[in-house]
């Protein structure tokens, strides 16, 4: 098979954000588009030649070809080996685990997230080292700086390409692996959990409910929730993986998984709830008509960390991206145990884990995760939330009423304001960096604002800065107020307001959240303008 060298000109496009490269279906399906990037991620790498590479995806339209190219561009480019999941699937953490286990250079992931499927919706590549977290800044600058100055890319073509079964084949040198994609990531599992109790635990009738939401964990939950721990057929909802994800938005939020809201919100409600998203690395928790905010879900983990066998020795650290409330750090500081506040994004998690330094990690937007890979688990914390409901036998709202006296209540919420004008979000933004020096002292009611800074980062590891990460205000009670704008929307500009109340005093733990938060949320526009600058009365997802 001869090794083929194609003409290709730059397309110049924007840096691509901290989740790889995500764009419409329409634009990837340009002639060299998907090959100028693929050929850039190489070109950016050194010493590759003759290692393995993984490869797999989240199942998307558009998914089963691009690994194809990709594999014929490995092979062109000198990759010994390529491990890929049958049918090009793997979802994002098990592509994790897979990178580490077979301790392969790095690996490709085909995934927008949660970001809708099908030809008039979004594709999406990164690259993930050999630790199996994300490219780390240094790499996706390069990888950037390639596309903008690309001339050629190689490709071999393959007469075939059978990803259908478990088996090996050659296209030139290179030797592809075709793995089954829940195999690996099943055995890890089994290993930091105690299937046994959660087996049990189905067995005396616990009822539950996961909705796969037609994307990537659908294999994976029924394999290990229905096969391995005995949960009941039909525990899985969604199950099946389909390229357009059954026209819904795979985000596990109380918006976008309607259907297991639903009945996680009715009578006969079972007695847990789950959902996670297009790629599988984010998760979203309920009890019977009980909803767990993932600041609070962190928390639980961290309070409750050596009840699963894998962490019984206990946890290092935490870690929390700096929009995610500070439940987590009360229960560090009650553990003794050190606490860190990072960039959004999860690629600010990798350095500590490498270092030791946190065992578990999370973020508001329903991810959450541990050093068992270097990417968040969706299905890893739902199976540690079983593993804990196992051992406690106690309602989730039991274990968080609990929880909540003895560490406080951080009322929390996000409001999103999706698709709204750039320059009007870009402007509201810049207004408010002007003002941070003036906000300190100033009131609003009864609050009164403590500090206002635009959030900074130096990785404590290796020393690399990141800057104008979000706006943060804080009021002297401990209430928090935070606004960015999101990196990986797609369309116009995406607003995200947080906001955040401490409340110790558990006769108020009972509140509704948005009306705990009322207050805060009408200062927050106050402060920036948001109903005038977005032309918004109210937020697309509330969460
Ligand atoms: C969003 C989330 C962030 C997460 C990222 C990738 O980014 O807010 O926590 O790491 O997706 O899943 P954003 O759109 O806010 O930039
Ligand atoms: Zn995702």
């Amino acid at each position: 098979m001869t090794i083929k060298t194609i003409a290709t000109t730059p397309f110049h496009d924007q840096k691509p954000g901290t989740s790889g490269l995500r764009k419409k279906v329409k634009v990837f399906q340009q002639p060299h588009y998907l090959e100028n990037f693929v050929q850039s991620i190489f070109n950016s790498l050194e010493g590759y030649e003759g290692k393995t590479l993984v490869i797999g995806g989240d199942g998307r339209y558009g998914n089963l070809e691009a690994t194809h190219t990709i594999i014929e561009m490995a092979a062109a480019n000198g990759f010994g080996r390529v491990l890929v999941g049958c049918d090009g699937l793997l979802s994002t953490p098990a592509a994790s685990c897979v990178i580490r286990k077979h301790e392969a250079f790095g690996g490709i992931v085909l995934s927008a997230s949660h970001n809708p499927g099908g030809p008039d919706e979004d594709f999406g590549i990164k690259y993930n080292i050999g630790n199996g977290g994300p490219a780390p800044e240094k790499i996706t600058d390069a990888i950037f700086a390639h596309t903008q100055t690309i001339t050629e890319y190689k490709k071999i073509d393959a007469a075939e390409m059978p990803l259908d079964k478990e088996h090996d084949f050659k296209i030139g040198e290179m030797v592809v692996t075709v793995i089954d994609p829940v195999a690996d990531y099943a055995e890890l599992m089994r290993e930091l959990f105690d299937f046994d109790a959660i087996r049990e635990l189905f067995r005396s009738g616990f009822r539950m409910r996961f909705d796969a939401m037609h994307a990537i964990t659908g294999p994976y939950a029924t394999t290990i929730l229905e096969e391995y721990l005995g949960a009941p057929d039909g525990t899985v909802i969604n199950g099946i993986p389909l390229t357009d994800f059954g026209k819904g938005h795979p985000d596990p939020n109380l918006t976008y998984a309607r259907e297991l809201v639903a009945e996680m919100f009715s009578p006969d409600a079972p007695d847990f709830g789950a959902a996670s998203d297009g790629d599988g690395d984010r998760n979203m928790v309920l009890g019977n008509n009980f909803f767990v905010t993932p600041s609070d879900s962190l928390a639980v983990l961290a309070a409750n960390a050596t009840l699963a066998p894998g962490y019984a020795q206990g946890i290092a650290g935490v870690a929390r991206s700096m929009p995610t409330s500070a439940a987590a750090d009360r229960v560090a500081e009650a553990l003794g145990i050190n606490c860190y506040e990072t960039p959004t994004g999860w690629k600010f998690f990798g350095n500590l884990m490498d270092a030791g330094k946190v065992t578990l990690c999370g973020e508001e937007s329903f991810g959450t995760g541990s050093d068992h890979v270097r990417e968040k688990d969706g299905l890893w914390a739902v199976l540690f939330w079983l593993n804990i409901l196992a051992v406690r036998k106690q309602s989730v709202e039991a274990i968080l009423t609990e929880h909540w006296a003895r560490y406080g209540r951080n009322y929390y919420s996000r409001h999103d304001y999706e698709g709204v004008d750039a320059t009007a979000a870009n402007e509201l933004i810049s207004r408010l960096r002007g003002k941070l020096t003036s906000l300190p002292g100033q009131s609003f009611g009864h609050q009164k604002i403590a500090f206002a800074d635009d959030f900074s980062y130096i990785d404590p590891i290796d020393g690399s800065e990141s800057h104008k990460q979000g706006i943060r205000i804080g009021f002297e009670d401990g209430s928090r107020i935070v606004f960015r704008l999101s990196g990986t929307g797609t369309e116009g500009a995406t607003l995200r307001l947080y906001v955040e109340r401490y409340e110790t005093d558990s006769d108020k733990h009972q509140q509704a959240t948005q009306a705990a938060l009322a207050d805060l949320i009408s200062i927050a526009d106050d402060i920036a303008g948001i109903r005038q600058f977005t032309g918004r009365d109210a937020p697309t997802v509330i969460t």
